[in-house]
């Protein structure tokens, strides 16, 4: 095929792909099977690699997700993106009527629309052309998250019209189904849930890889016109009307009201049933007026405009009694307290679990194990006890109180200070710790070792092959075959699979070490900055604490976990089973880099400070060894000073480092920097107090 034929078929392919998007997501009317639109969309997707100048801004090829950023830029909506007043009530609805009705001198018309339970977007389309889209934000600033917004199937690169300009506010959301299906391959990958579909939708849509929210089936209704050239409307109903021709998508429910009346009757006809039959959440009503000229004439006030109102849906509620209290020992120790339930009905689910938070949670509501009490789904998904019903009691019931030692491992529980939770303080010798981590450390956002899930961990710990994350990479295929549920090819292919992790890049590693407070962005930042573990390791506070979004809660659990000798020995281990500790080309000068005027050494770009007397050799010699590995030596600490290397009898030197956080290491340290060796012995950074 020639340019010429194939930038006409490139043209035809998107031209196809977007009216099955339009007949699949506003119409609802799908005319081809999903194996015919994945064949157009890989044609499309071949004839632009081999084509790359027939790429085009608004391809459907372009949602797949683009680079991943660092940090989002920050975006001023022209207009002020307000919320809306809640009435919970029909009281609240007939005051909502008759300040609209006082304020318009007359009767009013009113729409009555889906409350979708989202986050709201700001979507801009210049010429016909999706340019910009932000989240709501606080409502006057907001994340530029363009590039996620485009990998959202529903959303409509280029318009069916093209218009000078129109904006429009709509919510992204996370359909029911695939809300379910995330969660459970993030409990099965030992990751922890979302609460509901809203902060899944929010939590993938914020996501700083793109690829991450494509992988989310985010979807998105629009229900409102903020700017608009080109055309004209004169009602929200015709707004939607027109919004759906344009090829947005609109939520198919809506009812016209000629009166208040009308709407009370409609807002009781949404029964439980009603909302969980919808393959997403709603959280309410939205109850606007019809009118758009109307619209200026009520105004607004800071908050939310005079023309709508949400109406909220009451929580679904149900009584159950807590026959007993149980402990989950989380991986960094914290004791989550879980009701467990007689099995009641609640909002389409049957529920045995209610979660209870913490202890103080426990003692404000006064919840005993025997009582009855209320549940309910907190945005209606995840159970949680609301009260208790103390006319129930007989008598017999039992006050919780936290235990003194971890029902795990036996050790001490403590509530630090400041924190509502308690803590197992057995750390790595707790083997639930030790299982949540190690759960954590090979979850897909961390190593991403596919096939070894809970239960498997589970399994390896039981039968004494795993003491931490390390020891996976000495499992034996013939190890595993003598375990239950392991067959020659499967144990092959976890085997294989552990190994294939060594190369997963440094921000992985980090995330997965789950060093306290380090997500997956700090990690990020993190890897990208020192590139090397080492070079963290032994990084100061300061030098931490000045990159972006690292704060000094970070900082200093970074500089604990490295400070703790069970930890160095994890790693010790991970580097002699050859996993990388390195990111992608650390330790090269990229090209055109000054490369500093110094011997090129194992010591290059490191900074030393030297105190007290070094046993069996002079300070000059010590001066001499570091220069000639290309090192520096300074004479004064700053928290520029990479190490501080202590004989007998240090000074003052000593004192600065430890405030600074500087690492302090003695010869022995110091000669195996000059090996190049990785040095994670605890001895190298050594406490005298
Ligand atoms: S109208 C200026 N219509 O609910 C008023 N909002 O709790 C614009 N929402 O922040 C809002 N579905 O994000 C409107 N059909 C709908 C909606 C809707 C969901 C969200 C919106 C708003 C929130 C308020």
């Amino acid at each position: 095929m020639d340019l010429s034929a194939a930038r006409q078929r490139v043209t035809e392919l998107r031209r196809l792909i977007e009216e099955h998007n339009y007949r699949y997501y506003v119409l609802d009317q799908p005319v081809i099977s999903d194996q015919e639109y994945d064949a157009l969309m890989r044609e499309l997707l071949a004839l632009e690699e081999a084509y790359p100048e027939l790429r085009t801004p608004d391809s459907p090829s372009q949602r797949v997700g683009g680079a991943p950023r660092e940090e989002f830029a920050q975006v001023r909506h022209p207009q002020a993106l307000l919320s809306l007043n809640d009435a919970f009530n029909e009281g609240e609805l007939l005051d909502f009527d008759r300040r609209v009705r006082e304020l318009a001198g007359g009767p009013v018309e009113y729409v009555i629309e889906a409350k979708i339970d989202g986050l709201a977007v700001a979507l801009t389309y210049n010429d016909g052309l999706f340019t910009l889209g932000a989240t709501r934000g606080d409502g006057q600033v907001g994340e530029e998250v363009t590039a996620n917004l485009k990998t959202i199937p529903a959303l409509p690169l280029r318009l069916r019209r093209s218009l000078p300009l129109l904006v429009v506010r709509g919510e992204v959301y996370m359909p029911k189904g695939a809300f379910t299906a995330l969660n459970a391959a993030r409990e099965e990958a030992g990751e922890p849930l979302f609460a509901n579909p809203r902060n899944a939708a929010a939590g993938s849509l914020r996501q700083l890889d793109p690829k991450i929210t494509a992988s989310r089936s985010l979807s998105l209704f629009v229900y409102q016109v903020i700017s608009l050239r080109g055309a004209t409307v004169f009602t929200q109903t015709g707004a939607l009307d027109f919004l759906a021709e344009v090829g947005l998508p609109v939520n198919p429910y809506r009812v016209l009201a000629p009166d208040i009346q009308a709407v009370l009757a409609e807002v009781k006809a949404w029964t439980p049933e009603k909302r969980a039959a919808l393959p997403y959440e709603i959280d309410g009503l939205v109850i606007k007026v019809n009118d758009l000229a109307l619209h200026p004439v009520l105004g607004a006030t800071a908050k939310a405009p005079r023309w709508a109102m949400a109406y909220k849906f009451p929580a679904e509620q149900a009584t159950a009694r807590v026959e007993g209290i149980i402990l989950r020992v989380g991986r960094t120790g914290v004791l989550t307290p879980t009701a467990v339930l007689t099995p009641v009905r609640l909002a389409g689910t049957t529920v045995s679990r209610a979660t209870l938070h913490n202890e103080d949670y426990i003692r404000e509501k006064d919840i005993r194990i025997g009582d009855t009490v209320i549940v309910q789904k907190a945005g209606d998904i995840i159970p949680e006890v609301v009260a208790v019903l103390p006319e129930r009691r007989t008598g017999v019931e039992e006050a919780f109180t936290m235990p003194e030692r971890c029902p795990a491992c036996g050790a001490a529980v403590v509530r630090p200070p400041g924190e509502a939770a308690h803590r197992c303080t057995g750390g790595l010798a707790c083997p639930a710790q030790v299982l949540e981590g190690i759960i954590h450390f090979a979850s897909r956002g961390a190593m991403d070792i596919q096939g070894l899930g809970p239960a498997i961990v589970a399994q390896l710990l039981e039968a004494g092959l795993l003491h931490d994350a390390a020891d996976l990479y000495y499992l034996k295929k013939e190890d595993l075959v003598k375990l239950e549920r392991f067959a020659e090819q499967s144990a092959g292919n976890l085997v294989a699979a552990i190994a294939a992790s060594k190369e997963q890049p440094l921000e992985r590693l980090l995330f997965a070490l789950g060093i306290r407070h380090v997500g997956q962005r700090a990690a990020r930042v993190l890897a990208g900055h020192f590139r090397t573990l080492d070079r963290l390791a032994g990084a100061s506070l300061e030098e931490i604490t000045d990159l972006p979004d690292i704060g000094p809660r970070i900082a200093e659990s970074i500089r604990e976990f490295f400070a703790e000798p069970r930890n160095l020995a994890v790693l010790e281990k991970l580097q002699r089973a050859g996993v990388r500790l390195t990111a992608a080309g650390a330790g090269t000068a990229a090209p055109g880099t000054a490369v500093p005027d110094t011997t090129a050494g194992p010591l290059t770009g490191k900074t030393f400070v030297l105190t007290g007397t070094l046993p069996g050799m002079t300070r000059q010699e010590a001066e001499k060894l570091i220069t000639s590995a290309g090192g520096k030596v300074s004479s004064s600490v700053s928290k520029k000073t990479d190490y501080v290397v202590a004989g007998d009898k240090p000074g003052s030197k000593y004192d600065r480092a430890r405030e600074l956080g500087v690492p302090v290491i003695d010869l022995e340290g110091l000669k195996r920097l000059l090996e190049g060796k990785r040095s994670w012995r605890r001895e190298d950074l050594y406490d005298r107090v």
